[in-house]
């Protein structure tokens, strides 16, 4: 899955926006960066220096929409080529820097949007009572084996989860990254009760806008994401001295950002322009959708 994840986010077609095979909160509209440079610009007053890195930017859209409302140091950590040229490209006349590993003693936030969900996890299920993983033969074709890594999965017979232990190491790193300052992570996934309640797991595909089940079809052209599962996120972090101080929808964090203060300004302008945008920013908070599906995690360490 790593490897069909690598290929596919190197590939020349991008895989992000209207013409790609999903789009992300940075997509809909400038808001939703100019609310997180909001949170940044609070949490950075009280700090003599802070540095914003963010981790798998995309098409860099967020990083424009923030840095247009706060002017913070700039570090993107993104793995694929392709995406961090579409960064370049767009980011060119803005102060940005781009790492391949995460500072040392930073001051500041790590944060991401949809990063979690897009690494590689390891599928696995419940057989006479054992915990198997499912790996592919070089056909595809799926076998049941012994774990490789050490997992514990409070799994239904014949159930099946996908376990994302690189989310775990990706929080010990960010820990150690940071001297002072905040993590957020913004992604779809769910508590450990509502997690494991899912039989299926929670491994899509994305191409075109569909929703398709089977990670066998167009491999390395569609997109693969699972559900996280904060409560790893949030028990990793208390280990590495990182102690949540929020976990909620991306509806109930933006609407505390101000949310609505906006989406009266656009009612209230009452042209065409402004009616559009208003229908795709009401998007970010919909109820059963994206304000709810999408969850924000804030830990913090002093
Ligand atoms: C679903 S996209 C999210 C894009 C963006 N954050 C947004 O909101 O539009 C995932 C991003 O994470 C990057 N990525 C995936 N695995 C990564 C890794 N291990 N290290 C750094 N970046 C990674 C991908 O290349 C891509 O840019």
């Amino acid at each position: 899955m790593e490897e069909v994840l690598r290929f596919y986010y190197a590939s020349p077609r991008d895989p992000i926006g209207m013409q790609g095979d999903f789009y992300t909160s940075a997509d809909l509209d400038p808001i939703f960066g100019y609310l997180l440079a909001k949170q940044f610009s609070e949490w950075a007053a009280d700090f003599d220096a802070f540095t914003l890195v963010e981790l798998g930017a995309g098409k860099g859209l967020l990083a424009r929409d923030i840095l247009q409302h706060c002017r913070l140091p700039y570090l993107i950590l993104e793995r694929s080529p392709a995406m961090r040229a579409r960064q370049e490209q767009l980011l060119k006349n803005h102060d940005v820097e781009w790492v391949d590993e995460l500072p040392i003693g930073l001051t500041g936030c790590i944060f991401s949007n949809e990063f979690f969900d897009a690494l590689p996890v390891h599928r696995v299920v419940r057989r006479a009572g054992v915990l198997k993983e499912i790996y592919v033969d070089a056909d595809f074709a799926e076998i049941e084996g012994e774990l490789q890594e050490q997992i514990n999965a409070p799994l239904g017979e014949g159930h099946i989860a996908d376990i994302n232990l690189e989310a775990r190491h990706w929080i010990r790193q960010i820990a150690a990254s940071l001297d002072r300052g905040y993590h957020l992570a913004i992604d779809y996934g769910y508590l450990r009760d509502e997690f494991y309640a899912q039989p299926r797991g929670t491994l899509m595909c994305y191409w075109h806008h569909q929703a398709v089940e089977d990670p066998y079809l167009r491999i390395g052209e569609q997109d693969i994401t699972a559900h996280v599962n904060f409560s790893d996120l949030i028990e990793e972090g208390t280990d590495a001295s990182l102690e949540t101080v929020r976990f909620t929808t991306q509806m109930d964090y933006l609407i505390g950002l101000g949310i609505l203060d906006e989406i009266a300004k656009l009612a209230n302008a009452g042209d065409a322009a402004s009616m559009a945008r208003l229908v795709k920013v009401k998007n970010l908070i919909l109820p059963g959708s994206m304000g709810e599906r999408f969850k924000v995690l804030v830990q913090t360490k002093r």
